[in-house]
């Protein structure tokens, strides 16, 4: 699934996720560095506060919403790094459906 062949700076990007600094790979998505970063938790429940990661890997489920250069909700796993990028994953105040009035809400 991955190519993977070694950090150097040639071959890598810096991106800041959550505001640290991180070296990865260029050739790769942001769900991709997350994981080779050894930060697999994308966001957060609302309801225990567990970690949750990227599942499908391919763009179906939207399990890796992530904010990327203060866009929100952006796929973690069709997004390619770029240097300087700047990520911050939502906590579980993002993902409550206190608000959500549930006949507007959608099927
Ligand atoms: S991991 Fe499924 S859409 Fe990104």
């Amino acid at each position: 699934m991955f190519v993977y062949r070694g950090r150097s700076p040639d071959n890598c990007v810096t991106i800041y996720i959550d505001d640290s600094a991180v070296l990865v790979p260029a050739a790769m998505s942001v769900a991709g560095a997350l994981l080779v970063s050894g930060q697999p938790v994308v966001r957060r429940t609302p309801v225990t506060g567990s970690g949750r990661s990227a599942w499908c890997l391919m763009g179906s489920c939207f399990d890796c919403l992530v904010d990327i250069d203060d866009v929100k909700g952006c796929q973690a796993c069709a997004t390619p790094v770029q240097e300087g990028m700047r990520i911050s994953r939502p906590g579980p105040e993002r993902c409550t459906t206190d608000n959500v009035d549930p006949w507007e809400a959608g099927p």
